[in-house]
């Protein structure tokens, strides 16, 4: 492999060469690394006649009486406060010894290794063999203090990619406050000003909305202050060039792995420049950094694309399913499942599980989940989370038998869990008041009549892995849904003193990620997908160690159009878990087809949230049809690269097409929304095929090249009812 990072050391230049894309830093001769370039591949070559100087007013100077050179005007690396850069840091340090908060980064040294280092208890991108990245560490010091940061960047040879995270290695005798720890901040120069930022921003059963606003003078940001990444937010965003669209222009997203409170966040200065960054959120976060002591920061993830967000999310999903998803189940076909959730809520005995499970069986299905109810005296949601003991009153003859009787069917069986969760109604909550998240002389806030368990605290996390292993060990449990259904409110830790209160929230997300380990390790054969009523933390940190998440708690295939729409600008569709629903839906009372529901939940880690045994025989028939014909192409709709083909937030339709890798094969699906009388003549033009290969309209006589699939396009039949669907499977001949 040739080597993916050069270091000029004549210009003290760094080039970082992903797959077709090039990312220039400068050392400044004052020490300051600058940030030169990152987009298109450039070869290495001296940039020195690039760094501008330029007398700003108003942009104190580094150097006494050398007017050409101010921080402020300076496109950086790693920003600091205080020393003639206005605009935000990536980095702030209190210094408890004398009140300073003034940072003076520069150049102490580097080393390119191989590979890419793991992060000391967060999740984060790995490579598979040494060759596939190379990892910059560029050493900045404040001498003053003896604080070294350490700013990481990985490139991967085969995804126009890098990965940024930064440590902080107090060597100085006093202890020192990180106050702002950004993973990544990148300036862009001023011919970016007239890019957009894309951001993913919704609410609970409308999760990642795709918004995109044109760069204004001033900040513009996302954030999460909730404890968890949110469904409001997403620690996501694109920058967008003026008129990009699927295809075309250029386009940088961001994408940080990390589950708890972020900012994502765009400065377009008063010259235009734009500074782009993102990492944990400082709000609320004050970490205490003793001598000795390290600190790491989450991953960000930066991606390059000269061809649109298509382009862009094709490379984002494919390096995430080679280097981030993990464990046994990363690339296996996930099964198909029917929850009893939408069914039965709490209302449910073994007699009626046991009939759904079979009624599953019966169409082909391959897996049963035992929802919300099951444990402790759970007939609504205000009690016993904690309590993972099963409810002899509804299973009397427990989990063990009844996982015995779904497996005696040909199905897998799956439980759920809140493992973060404690209701003050339970036998843990009277045994343990404090243990959970709190404020001591405060009031403890509700959601969902529950609290939340502080689980920075080992102790709290041995007892919780201990009682759902005993679950997990016992009863025949192929798969599991780790639920989490509320935010942090009084933030604050019984286990931390006063002045590391403000550490709570990221100690949280830590303990979790401590506590996905342990379960993913220990049962690896476990499917895991997590979920936060419905799809409040969709996040790549969770994607980490779970490789398919609850979408939305929203089952309606058309507000599903959109969650799902937005949630692929990032992530894979095999992450995406989509059941089938009754109708009207539960959650806005439409009624749609059952083939379109099918048609839309196959797009993603499919299932049924129903009880089919309570069906009419047409949909049964449906039902069946569409298991016989996800079953064909799971591994296609999985692991192929996604066009979208039509946007159901511009249009009355939503479109989208899934490719096999070596472009044998594709599934491609096309939804009306709202039928119109007198429609035009319509075609859905297809992507991503060879445009010199023929290709079969499975079960029709119909052959088309590629080249005129994709520039004529399959024509859509004229819709006969409101939220109708189409779906074509091509196969090459
Ligand atoms: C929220 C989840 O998103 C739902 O699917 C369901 O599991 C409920 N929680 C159960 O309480």
């Amino acid at each position: 492999m040739s080597k993916l990072i050069t270091y000029l050391s004549e210009s003290k230049t760094f080039f970082l060469q992903a797959a077709n894309s090039t990312y220039v830093i400068k050392i400044h001769e004052l020490g300051f690394p600058l940030h030169m370039h990152w987009g298109a591949t450039v070869a290495p070559q001296s940039v020195d006649g690039l760094v501008v100087r330029r007398d700003r007013s108003f942009g104190p100077n580094v150097v006494p009486g050398d007017r050409l050179f101010s921080l402020d005007g300076a496109p950086q690396e790693c920003p600091v406060y205080g020393t003639s850069d206005y605009r935000q840091p990536a980095v702030e340090v209190y210094q408890p010894v004398d009140g300073s908060r003034i940072l003076d980064l520069r150049y102490k040294s580097h080393r390119i290794e191989s590979g890419k280092p793991a992060l000391e208890g967060l999740p984060a991108t790995f490579t598979n063999k040494s060759e596939d990245a190379e990892t910059l560490v560029l050493v900045l010091e404040d001498a003053k203090l003896g604080l070294s940061v350490e700013v990481l960047y990985s490139v991967f040879a085969a995804y126009p990619v890098l990965t940024r995270s930064t440590r902080f290695v107090n060597r100085g005798k006093d202890s020192l406050n990180i106050r702002r720890a950004l993973s990544s901040s990148v300036d862009f120069t001023s011919s970016y000003a007239n890019y957009h930022f894309l951001q993913l921003s919704g609410a609970w059963a409308r999760e990642r909305d795709v918004i995109v606003t044109p760069l204004r003078r001033g900040i513009q940001s996302v954030d999460s202050k909730r404890g968890v990444s949110s469904h409001q937010q997403n620690p996501f965003f694109a920058l967008t060039e003026l008129g990009a669209n699927e295809e075309h222009g250029n386009v940088y997203g961001f994408n940080l792995i990390y589950s708890g409170n972020f900012i994502a966040t765009v400065e377009r200065d008063s010259h235009d420049c734009v500074r782009a960054q993102i990492g944990i959120n400082p709000f609320d976060f004050d970490w205490q950094l003793d001598s000795g002591a390290t600190f790491q920061t989450p991953e960000a993830v930066l991606v390059f694309s000269p061809n649109g967000l298509g382009e862009m999310s094709r490379q984002l999903h494919r390096f995430y399913r080679a280097h981030l998803l993990h464990g046994e189940w990363k690339d296996k076909e996930r099964p198909i499942l029917v929850n009893n959730w939408e069914a039965t809520y709490f209302d449910f005995d073994a007699e009626k599980l046991e009939r759904i499970a079979k009624a599953g069986a019966d169409i082909g299905l391959e897996l049963f989940v035992l929802d919300d109810g099951w444990f402790g005296r759970r007939n609504d949601d205000r009690t016993s989370l904690g309590d993972w003991v099963v409810d002899r009153n509804k299973l009397p003859n427990g989990l063990t038998d009844l996982g015995k009787r779904v497996n005696g069917q040909g199905m897998k069986f799956g439980l759920w869990f809140e493992p973060e969760m404690i209701s003050p109604d339970s036998d843990l909550y009277r045994a343990h008041p404090d243990w959970c998240v709190h404020v001591p002389g405060r009031q403890r806030t509700e959601g969902r009549s529950q609290y939340i368990l502080d689980i920075s605290r080992p102790e709290v996390r041995e007892e919780i892995q201990r009682s759902i292993s005993k679950i997990l060990r016992e009863a025949p449990i192929s798969y599991v849904k780790w639920d989490m259904n509320r935010h942090m409110t009084e933030c604050g830790s019984a286990a931390l003193p006063p002045e590391r209160q403000q550490e709570t929230a990221h100690r949280y997300v830590l303990g979790l990620y401590s506590m996905m380990e342990y379960f993913t390790k220990e049962f690896p054969h476990i499917l895991f997908e997590g979920c936060s009523g419905g799809g409040g933390r969709f996040d790549a940190g969770i994607l980490y160690y779970m490789p398919q998440i609850w979408t939305s708690d929203n089952s309606d295939a058309i507000s599903r159009l959109r969650i799902q729409y937005g949630t692929s600008l990032a992530y894979p569709l095999s992450t995406m878990a989509a059941h089938v629903s009754v109708v009207p839906n539960h959650q806005v009372g439409r009624v749609t087809p059952f083939r379109t529901r099918g048609h839309v939940a196959m797009t993603g880690a499919f299932g049924y949230e129903m009880d089919l045994s309570a069906v009419s025989a047409e949909d049964r028939a449906e039902a069946i049809e569409q298991v016989k014909f996800y079953k064909q192409v799971r591994g296609l709709l999985m692991n192929g690269d996604l066009y979208r083909l039509k946007s159901p937030f511009t249009s009355n339709e939503s479109a989208w097409i899934v490719v096999a890798a070596d472009q044998s094969e594709a599934v491609a699906t096309h939804v009306t929304i709202l039928c119109q009388p007198s429609c035009g003549i319509d075609y859905v033009t297809l992507r991503g095929l060879d445009p010199k290969r023929s290709y079969r309209v499975v079960g029709t006589e119909e052959v088309y090249r590629g080249d005129l699939l994709m520039q004529c396009g399959l024509s859509i039949t004229m819709p006969t009812c409101d939220f109708f669907s189409q779906i074509w499977h091509l196969k090459a001949v």
